[in-house]
């Protein structure tokens, strides 16, 4: 399980055994002294910082990085360390799981979707030929060290995307993680708490379904529709926007009459622009569906979840039910 503590980056060498090589990978976005945190905590610390966004989450930052460790002398006994959102982690765990077949990894997540999400489950990768995540390997870290206070700096709107994903787990798994992200005030001091309880679900359904076989599916609730969102909104909506937008299909009244008003306000739209065609020549392209069909997570109840196989008519239905409910 994770290590969810306010300061934690300042003590690094608590969870990271340092008496090695550490390389410090980042990107140009993270605010550096975080990176000088971790540094200082290695006797033997190299750095290799990116260029920020995902454009550069590719196999020529994987090089960089390979290129690094080669030159610095990196052998199997040493450590690769991702300081940064879900880019820096995905890229630098995969260049870790890569050198000489697999050196240790550990994880620093500092945006709320990196934290509640992306550090855990060993996901590692890089886009390919246009492909997002399609090069890429299990590699777990070795340790998670998740510090909130890192999240001062991120951008509000990049920290309620992150909380789209928190909330998301919620509804299909903890009502009481969903009431705590619901409460009234400042949201600043609820977040150990959410992301705590976000990972305890993420780490429930990784280790039931570490290869993404069954369970793990359930963590596309909203992703259906979701995606066709993203992708039709050609980069205007950020991921945890759409997903945000796409839950509201797949629920029942009950839950929507709760969901909205949360995502309202985080600032999180609560609907989309495009008509039912538009989205479903985007679902009939999904790398999810199978056949004639894809595989829908819905809530009828706060913190429960059904998996609905739907053809692609019941999916068109389905838009169609919503947006017409909205007029
Ligand atoms: N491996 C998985 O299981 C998994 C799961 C979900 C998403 N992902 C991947 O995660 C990526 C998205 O991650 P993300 O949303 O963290 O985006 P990101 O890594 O691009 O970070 C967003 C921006 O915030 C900056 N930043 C990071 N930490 C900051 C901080 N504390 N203060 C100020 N700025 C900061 C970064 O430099 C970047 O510009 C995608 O590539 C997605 O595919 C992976």
């Amino acid at each position: 399980m994770p290590v969810v503590q306010r300061g934690a980056i300042s003590q690094i060498a608590k969870w990271i055994p340092t008496d090695r090589k550490i390389m410090v990978v980042t990107d140009s976005g993270v605010p550096f002294n975080y990176v000088q945190e971790v540094l200082s905590a290695c006797p033997q610390g190299y750095c290799y910082v990116f260029e920020q966004g995902e454009k550069n989450k590719t196999l020529d930052t994987v090089r960089g990085i390979l290129a690094e460790l080669l030159s610095a002398g990196f052998t199997r006994t040493d450590a690769v360390v991702a300081v940064g959102g879900g880019v820096v982690g995905d890229t630098a765990g995969f260049a870790a799981s890569c050198y000489m077949r697999g050196i240790d990894f550990y994880n620093v997540p500092t945006t709320l979707l990196s934290q509640v999400d992306s550090s855990i489950g060993g996901k590692t990768g890089v886009d390919f030929g246009g492909v997002k995540n399609i090069v890429g390997a299990f590699h777990m870290p070795k340790a998670v060290v998740i510090d909130p206070d890192c999240l001062r700096t991120l951008d509000p709107r990049l920290l309620h995307e992150g909380l789209a994903e928190a909330i998301k787990m919620a509804a299909t798994s903890d009502a009481d993680l969903f009431s705590l992200i619901e409460e009234d005030g400042p949201l600043e001091p609820r977040l150990d708490g959410i992301i705590s309880g976000a990972l305890a679900i993420k780490g429930a359904v990784v280790d039931a379904d570490p290869t993404e076989k069954g369970l793990r599916k359930v963590l596309n609730f909203g992703h259906t529709i979701g995606h066709a969102i993203e992708a039709a909104g050609a980069g205007s909506l950020f991921h945890g926007e759409s997903v945000a937008a796409g839950m509201l299909y797949m629920c029942s009244d009950a839950v929507r009459a709760r969901l909205e008003p949360l995502l309202r306000r985080y600032a999180l739209p609560v609907s989309d622009p495009f008509d039912t065609e538009t989205l479903m020549g985007y679902i009939g392209h999904d790398k999810k569906k199978q056949g004639d069909a894809v595989t829908a997570v819905y809530v009828d109840t706060i913190g429960s979840f059904e998996f609905r196989k739907m053809d692609m008519e019941q999916i068109r239905q389905c838009i169609q039910n919503h947006k017409n409910a909205r007029i």
